[in-house]
């Protein structure tokens, strides 16, 4: 009797352990897949901010534009890069601090083409909300991530993603009017990687003539024998730099405004840019 109560109790005990190693174990999956599942989550947010941030000057698919960025879709590329330059971190390190802080110095001149009317501006904007730029730390993070671990987001794939976004005006009509509407257009579409503003958090850029005064300017523009365009008011000035940027380029910049704005923008999208460029 006395056996086998202890032999009982041997059972339970041994029972219970497998159990408990059992909960534990499967806890650790659990734990791991839930890793897994933000870390994946994470490089999708990250492609999305690329596809509204960097493409201007990165392309589509992270495959570089001639002159105005260098290619970032290609891992092994991007380590021999971390190495050529000293950089004593981890890729991922490099990738947050060069997101962050841009660059003030160029290290590759042949993407300067942008800059050729200033050539003290960044070779890159900075994207940190700290450092000047749209971005929280966060999204600078997710971004590289997402750089990071390109080879499972192949360019057709973000090609897909990267669609353009002219629903994100339409989302919030009501909540602020036309020139919240505007401001989250001219943030979406990557105009402030090119243009500074001061109205618009974070528009900095300096590929591109600084958008201030714009509407005082453009009466002058279409007044000077130069210009080249077919616009006779302000307004359709603003409409034309947009949809069509090679009618009359700004003297002293290049002609590498994106040419796709007006078939991505609706006419109400576009409407409330005009409006808004108007009043600056
Ligand atoms: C206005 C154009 C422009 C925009 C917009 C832009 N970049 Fe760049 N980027 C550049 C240029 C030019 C360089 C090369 C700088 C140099 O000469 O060293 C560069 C370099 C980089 C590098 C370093 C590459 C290397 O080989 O060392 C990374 C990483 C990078 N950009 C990421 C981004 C990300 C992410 C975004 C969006 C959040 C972005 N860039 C937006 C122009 C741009
Ligand atoms: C890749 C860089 C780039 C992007 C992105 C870009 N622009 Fe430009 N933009 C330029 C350059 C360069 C010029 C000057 C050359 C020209 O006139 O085409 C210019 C000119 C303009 C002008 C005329 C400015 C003047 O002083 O007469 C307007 C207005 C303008 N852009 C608005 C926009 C808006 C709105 C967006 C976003 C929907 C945008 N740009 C996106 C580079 C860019």
């Amino acid at each position: 009797m006395v056996r086998l109560q202890i032999a009982l109790g041997v059972i339970i005990t041994v029972v219970g352990l497998i159990v408990v190693a059992w909960i534990a174990l499967n806890e650790d999956a659990n734990l791991a897949r839930r890793d897994e599942e933000i870390l994946a989550r994470r490089i999708e947010r990250g492609a999305v901010l690329f596809e509204q941030n960097c493409y201007t000057c990165h392309g589509f698919s992270a495959q570089g534009v001639p002159g105005l960025g260098p290619p970032l879709n290609d891992r092994e590329m991007l380590e021999q890069r971390v190495k050529e330059v000293g950089w004593p971190g981890s890729l991922y390190s490099y990738l947050v601090r060069t997101i962050a802080g841009g660059r003030i110095v160029s290290t590759r001149p042949e993407y300067l083409g942008g800059k050729a009317s200033d050539p003290n501006a960044m070779a890159m904007p900075p994207w940190w909300e700290e450092y000047g730029g749209p971005l929280r730390k966060a999204d600078v993070e997710d971004i590289a991530l997402f750089l990071q671990n390109f080879e499972e987001f192949p360019p057709e794939l973000l090609a897909e993603m990267a669609t353009p976004t002219p629903e994100a005006g339409e989302q919030q009509p009501e909540e602020g009017g036309v020139d919240a509407v505007a401001v989250d257009l001219f943030t979406q579409l990557g105009c402030l990687g090119c243009h500074s503003l001061a109205t618009v958090p974070g528009a900095v850029g300096t590929v591109g003539p600084p958008l201030d005064g714009l509407g005082e300017r453009a009466a002058s523009v279409i007044a000077d024998p130069a210009y080249t365009g077919n616009a006779t008011t302000p307004e359709e000035y603003i409409r034309e730099s947009i949809v069509d940027p090679s009618a009359f380029v700004v003297a002293g910049y290049p002609d590498v405004m994106p040419k796709g704005f007006g078939d991505q923008l609706s006419e109400e999208q576009l409407n409330a840019l005009v409006q808004f460029l108007l009043k600056q």
